[in-house]
């Protein structure tokens, strides 16, 4: 069996490029091209859901040429979505916060995330600009606002009403998370949706993670016993 949604934090771009006496910049580029192998490989093996961390709330502190190199790619990424939609057939959804994005990557992010609108074999969600917490406040300052505006009673709030004011409404938990290049944290990465997910370290950096890599992580979900508090 394989899992339903796979949540990814693409990490070790720059050790990487550093081991081959690359600039960071370059294990940014090949990070962004192993996206393509790795999702087309999920939707090859029946995954319904992909999400990808590309870019955090925290990652804005990194030097500036790296900070514009990574809001460039995703430009890139954006455009080519929307050029080839068609023969991807994948359903490209970006998560995180918008407002302090330039006008233009917004846009473009609108575009491609209408252009893909119709497909479903795959549903790939960029978290770009994406804290987990910034993402709850965001939830939390419009429940407030829908209770001020008596569009929602306190008392009807429960946990399936927090989910639908998150970035990731619609789709379901991650059923496994993978993070490489050997760092063992969550990077404040999907702290509510991750609520019963299953770990999945490897030491290998993103722009080697190969698809036999991904075969052995789903190989070892299949082999974890998982239990929802159950005995
Ligand atoms: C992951 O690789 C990509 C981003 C965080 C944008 P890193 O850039 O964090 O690479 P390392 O961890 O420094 O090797
Ligand atoms: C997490 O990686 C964010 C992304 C992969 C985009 P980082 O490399 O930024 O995380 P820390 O700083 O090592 O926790
Ligand atoms: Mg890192």
């Amino acid at each position: 069996m394989v899992p339903k949604h796979i949540a990814i934090i693409m990490d070790g771009n720059g050790r990487w490029a550093k081991s081959k006496g690359l600039p960071r910049s370059a294990g940014h580029v090949k990070g962004a091209a192993n996206i393509e192998t790795i999702a087309r490989a999920m939707k090859k093996r029946g995954i319904k859901y992909l999400t990808i961390y590309a870019f955090s709330t925290e990652n804005w502190i990194r030097p500036k040429d790296e900070v514009d190199k990574l809001l460039e790619l995703l430009e890139e990424y954006l455009t080519k979505a929307y050029k080839n939609a068609e023969k991807n057939k994948m359903r490209l959804k970006v998560i995180g916060r918008r407002d302090n994005l330039s006008e233009k990557i917004q846009k473009k992010i609108e575009e491609a995330e209408e252009a893909t609108s119709m497909y479903d074999e795959l549903v790939l969600q960029v978290a770009f600009n994406y804290g987990s917490r910034d993402e709850i406040v965001r939830a939390t300052k419009a429940i407030s606002n829908d209770v001020a505006e008596g569009k929602l009673n306190v008392d009807d709030i429960n946990e399936e009403t927090l989910s639908s004011y998150l970035d990731t409404k619609d789709v379901p938990d991650p059923d496994l998370l993978i993070r490489t290049s050997g760092e063992e944290r969550l990077s404040n990465y999907l702290l509510w949706q991750l609520a019963y997910c299953e770990f999945y370290f490897s030491d290998v950096p993103w722009p080697a993670f190969s698809v036999k890599n991904l075969d052995e992580a789903i190989e070892e979900f299949n082999n974890r016993n998982r239990r929802y508090g159950n005995v």
